[in-house]
């Protein structure tokens, strides 16, 4: 009976036996973490937030066939297209970018997915997870088109340092959690799961993508690898909600349990961001020795102290940096481009209607 009551435990949330005529679902049952309400219902909503993200996410849907290579495959071929330097940045972001979101989307469907006891959460979760399968998707793409050595970019993370230290440091923030028996429910366990979403979220996501997404937009805004540059546009969009997405569930976690808020654990997170800071500073000048495409190793590293002011005031700590400003404000602008106006219109506009059955 110990052994079966053990067992019992073990099922995951939104797995466990029917109750008949069980109390409905009342949407004050609803919890982030730890929740004992019924993972299946979706509705009623408590979290609008979530199921708006699904929506938004869901409306802004693409896919990497779209997107002409043409010029990239010319350019790219051609012995005087782009110099050493631009090269080294396009292999670099490819190499680490192919295997990143991988990592994101494992993180996302072996450790977080079972923890989350929400299910309009958990609806964006997977819309989340096939976003990262496209953008991985979008990678290979890249590299198939252009010719490139497949098995360099996709072995960068074990054979470059400033990538794999990078991968290896998401690697460090999500074992705890795959392990199949870790359980939420404990104040060191819930804690454990925070350190993974701040790892993956607000660093991985955050901060390790900024600066092979500036250096690829960069070149697009000066015309060379223009395709290349429209995928990674698409993907940082995708991208911007990923994020504050994960900033919300993280804040609404803090909000349900502030006894996991504590001093120490603030610190901790302090840590976490400043790490990942100092491991995008490291990829920033292996990727960039010299200054390339108006951009260098220094300002980059303004724009990373930027970010990782903007990630500790999401988190609701204090900035680190102080004064530091953002050297790349076109950045902003590309992320903070609204649906309806943005350079996709088109497409989106396409998705929107395109995706309506015609019985006529
Ligand atoms: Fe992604
Ligand atoms: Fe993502």
């Amino acid at each position: 009976m110990v052994l079966a009551g053990a067992l019992d435990s073990l099922i995951a949330p939104g797995l466990d036996p029917l109750e008949m005529g069980a109390a409905r679902v009342q949407v004050d049952d609803k919890r982030m973490i730890n929740c004992r309400a019924d993972l299946n219902q979706l509705v009623p909503f408590k979290y609008d937030w979530a199921w708006q993200k699904y929506l938004d996410g869901c409306a802004n849907h693409w896919m990497p066939q779209e997107i002409n290579m043409a010029k990239d495959v010319q350019l790219w071929r051609s012995a005087e297209g782009l110099s050493e330097d631009e090269r080294r940045i396009v292999m670099r972001s490819l190499g680490y970018f192919s295997t990143a979101d991988s990592l994101v989307a494992n993180n996302l469907v072996l450790a977080i997915y079972r923890h989350i006891t929400n299910p309009e959460c958990r609806q964006y979760l997977l819309r989340q997870a096939f976003e990262e399968a496209i953008h991985t998707h979008a990678y290979q793409y890249c590299v198939e088109s252009l010719g490139m050595d497949e098995g360099e970019v996709f072995n960068m993370y074990r054979e470059v340092p400033a990538v794999a230290n990078k991968a290896a440091w998401s690697l460090k923030h999500t074992h705890a959690l795959s392990n199949p028996l870790f359980q939420t429910g404990t104040p060191e366990a819930d804690q454990e799961l925070l350190r993974n979403l701040i790892g993956f979220y607000a660093v991985t996501e955050g901060i390790f993508f900024y600066c092979g997404f500036t250096q690829i937009l960069s070149m697009g805004r000066r015309n060379k690898m223009s395709g290349v540059s429209e995928q990674f546009q698409y993907i940082l969009r995708d991208e911007s909600m990923h994020l504050n997405f994960g900033i919300d569930v993280i804040n609404q976690i803090k909000l349900e349990n502030p006894h996991l808020w504590n001093r120490e654990f603030q610190a901790e997170v302090r840590t976490m961001i400043l790490e990942g800071t100092d491991l995008e500073i490291a990829y920033a000048r292996d990727t960039m020795p010299r200054g390339v495409l108006g951009m260098s190793a220094a300002m980059m590293e303004e724009y990373l102290q930027f970010i990782a002011n903007r990630r500790l005031a999401q988190l609701g700590l204090s900035e680190h940096f102080p004064g530091v400003k953002n050297p790349f404000p076109w950045m902003s602008e590309i992320m903070d481009l609204r649906k309806e106006k943005n350079f996709f219109e088109t497409r989106v506009t396409e998705y929107q209607t395109g995706g309506a059955l015609s019985w006529s």
